[in-house]
């Protein structure tokens, strides 16, 4: 049994906010019909093509579990299946730009009018007020909620993250959003509208930095590295390179093989309770006891100093090593794993955060797998339905066409062309 089994979910999602977010329901057993439109498609499905002719890897691996059904929305049989779909599922997500649904006849209204038990679940770009009109994709909802400006080095331009929090964190954000709409139906029996702006998903990621803003109202901010090297802060959280952002001082330095390696880097972090270690490994021992360097605080204008220190040791060893070595010390370190080095994780692997699947178009492809583990509710990976590929299922299994009715229904092209249907 699946955590979410009998959950029927509207798919009506496009690119990668929304799908991030029904990916993950399907993985916890829900039953995700993701509406296309016929001979289209989700856009993703033919963007960044690597395999001639086959779905791309883009939509491949944020569509996982689920069933595909084409359907033209804005036309009367298309109109009718919808309406039964909504009267069907618990709950309907969606990510188009605002004021497309209401413009295909479908508003909030609508939609409860038809089923008054079902959840709606959006992604916008902006929540209500003056943006909220606006067309929004991953990096402008990075720029917008605070995560360009205090991301990239003091004296660069801000910087984007190739984490996608503004898309698939939305998504994490969504799919929180409708479980507990549905958790919350248990009780009062009514749907709800579940809304995640982008904007405020990349804004709740980057809480501490607003934390910081706060902070800097009363004084310097001690723990960035510019306070040390005496840079004067202006007035709002600067970008802070790769300063830790806690109370621990951390940084990114080389580790052997630097100089043709762009991953062979470590994450070091000078936490105050292994200081002592830290000296030893490095052949510091003086540092423990010395004036200036026994105390965090003390530290805070040598860290520089410090780090250009634990670099010249870091640099004779590899990101590996560093890791063997300060492990068992407690001393916390990371390697900067490259992507390459992530797909082969016998580790990942092993816990299903890296899987291989098959594809009937392009063969076998490595994907990333539910990134949260319930012990109760295992999960499979199954491959990205085709376009349309559940069409004549979903309209007998789900909706219970059958007969003429059926025939009406596929004849009025409103579910893609008959010719494919009829091959199924
Ligand atoms: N049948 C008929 N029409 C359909 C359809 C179907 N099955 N599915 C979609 N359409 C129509 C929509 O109704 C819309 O028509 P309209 O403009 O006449 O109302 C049209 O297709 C295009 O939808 P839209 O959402 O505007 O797509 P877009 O490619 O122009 O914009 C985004 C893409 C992502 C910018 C936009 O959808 C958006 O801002 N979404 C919200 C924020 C978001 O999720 N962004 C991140 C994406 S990863």
């Amino acid at each position: 049994m699946k955590a979410l089994e009998g959950v029927k979910v509207l798919d009506f999602t496009h690119v990668q906010s929304g799908p991030t977010c029904t990916q993950l329901l399907a993985w916890f057993g829900a039953d995700v019909i993701k509406v296309e439109r016929p001979g289209v498609g989700d856009a993703t499905r033919k963007q960044l093509v690597d395999v001639p002719g086959a779905d791309s890897l883009y939509f491949t691996m944020l569509n996982h579990n689920k069933r595909s059904i084409e359907l033209n929305s804005k036309n009367e049989t298309g109109k009718e299946i919808l309406t039964k779909l909504i009267e069907t599922c618990d709950i309907l997500v969606e990510n188009f730009a605002p004021g497309a649904l209401d413009r295909m006849g479908f508003s909030w209204e609508r939609i409860q009018e038809i089923n008054p038990r079902i959840i709606m679940a959006s992604v916008k770009g902006f929540g209500p007020g003056k943006y909220e009109d606006c067309k929004v994709y991953e990096n402008v909802a990075q720029c917008a909620g605070g995560a360009a400006s205090t991301t990239g080095f003091r004296d660069g331009p801000p910087l984007v993250t190739g984490a996608q929090i503004g898309d698939s964190g939305t998504g994490l954000h969504l799919c929180l959003g409708i479980v507990t709409a549905l958790y919350q139906r248990e009780k009062s029996g009514r749907g709800q509208k579940v809304l995640a702006p982008m904007q405020d998903g990349v804004i709740n990621l980057c809480r501490v930095k607003l934390r910081d803003q706060q902070r800097l109202e009363v004084g310097p901010l001690k723990e960035y590295s510019q306070f040390g090297e005496g840079v004067e802060f202006g007035d709002a959280t600067p970008r802070a390179g790769n300063d830790s952002g806690g109370g621990q001082p951390g940084r990114i330095l080389k580790c052997k093989g630097w100089e043709t390696d762009p991953n062979a880097y470590t994450y070091f972090i000078t936490q105050a309770a292994v200081w002592e270690k830290i000296c030893d490994v490095i052949d510091e021992p003086e540092w423990k006891t010395k004036d200036g360097y026994a105390t965090p605080g003390d530290r805070l204008d040598k860290l520089n100093e410090i780090f250009g220190r634990i670099e010249e040791w870091t640099m004779t060893k590899t990101k590996f090593e560093v890791m063997d070595i300060c492990n068992p010390l407690n001393i916390p370190v990371g390697p900067i794993l490259s992507t390459k080095e992530i797909i082969e994780d016998e580790g990942l692997r092993a816990t299903g955060t890296i899987v291989d699947v098959d594809h009937p178009e392009r063969g076998r492809y490595t994907t990333v797998g539910c990134p949260i583990k319930l012990s109760d509710s295992p999960v499979d990976v199954e491959r990205s339905p085709l376009l349309g590929e559940h069409t004549v299922e979903i309209l007998q299994q789900v909706l219970g066409y059958a007969g003429e009715d059926l025939e009406r229904v596929i004849g009025s092209g409103a579910v893609g062309e008959p010719k494919r249907v009829a091959a199924e």
